[in-house]
């Protein structure tokens, strides 16, 4: 190449960066008036008021309405003996008595639950006297980290009342009689509620011991069973 050729290619090369320099700059400084306002990545949510009895008290409370009553129980009122374990609705650690009925705290929003009477592990006791299901739990040797308990105590609770107003499960032999408490009873109908230590037998154990107390005296109160001795 020859030398004026070669001045020529660098003038040449020189111009483009320097036109290129210019307008982009100018080009980037162009504001984007046709862009749309980005959108927020989440939008604030309105709290919701609600109203919870849980163990016989009156609670106010202010949430988010995708809080679930899990989370409203244990992070905004401190009623943590409720456990947290999949937070899917699968292991049953969670479960809590809404009306009497046994509920996956996890899988139900607090705000679906304005208004209702909600018991945990916590009401179960009466003035320091534990729940016979409790004491069961105790007797039997029912648990061994215990996480699963607090959950296993109150679908057994909101179970034993489920077979007493004859609501049949898939292994009820007779629907027109109404199912019985059996061990083959009350291992389908806590299925739900999975203890990683595998205290199955005793807990089942636990549960017919409660119920066969009550068959045999109906009309005693709730907290009276038998007093075995400790195994
Ligand atoms: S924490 Fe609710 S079912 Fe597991
Ligand atoms: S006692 Fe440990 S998970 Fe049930």
């Amino acid at each position: 190449m020859k030398p004026l050729d070669l001045a020529l290619t660098r003038r040449a090369l020189g111009l483009a960066s320097f036109m290129a320099a210019v307008f982009g700059r100018q080009l980037r400084a162009q504001p984007l008036h046709d862009a749309p306002e980005p959108a927020p990545v989440s939008p604030p949510r309105q709290s919701i008021r609600i109203e919870l009895s849980v163990n016989g008290d009156p609670y106010d409370l202010s949430l988010d309405p995708r809080t679930t009553l899990l989370d409203a129980l244990r992070d905004h009122l401190g009623f943590t003996g409720t456990k947290k374990g999949c937070d899917h609705g699968q292991c049953g650690a969670c479960t809590v008595l809404v009306n009497g009925a046994r509920v996956n705290s996890c899988l139900s929003l607090a705000v679906a639950r304005d208004g209702d009477e909600i018991v945990t592990v916590e009401g179960l006791a009466d003035h320091g006297r534990l729940h016979p299901l409790q004491e069961a739990f105790v007797r039997e040797d029912g648990f061994q980290c215990g996480y699963c308990t607090p959950g296993q105590l109150c679908s057994a609770i909101g179970m034993l009342d489920e077979i007493e107003h004859d609501v049949p499960s898939a292994v009820t032999a007779n629907l027109t009689t109404g199912p019985q408490v059996t061990a083959e009873e009350v291992r389908e109908r806590m299925s739900g509620n999975i203890c990683r230590c595998s205290a199955y037998p005793n807990i089942v154990a636990a549960i017919l011991t409660v119920h066969q107390a009550q068959a045999a005296s109906p009309q005693a109160p709730r907290g009276q069973t038998p007093n075995r001795p400790m195994p």
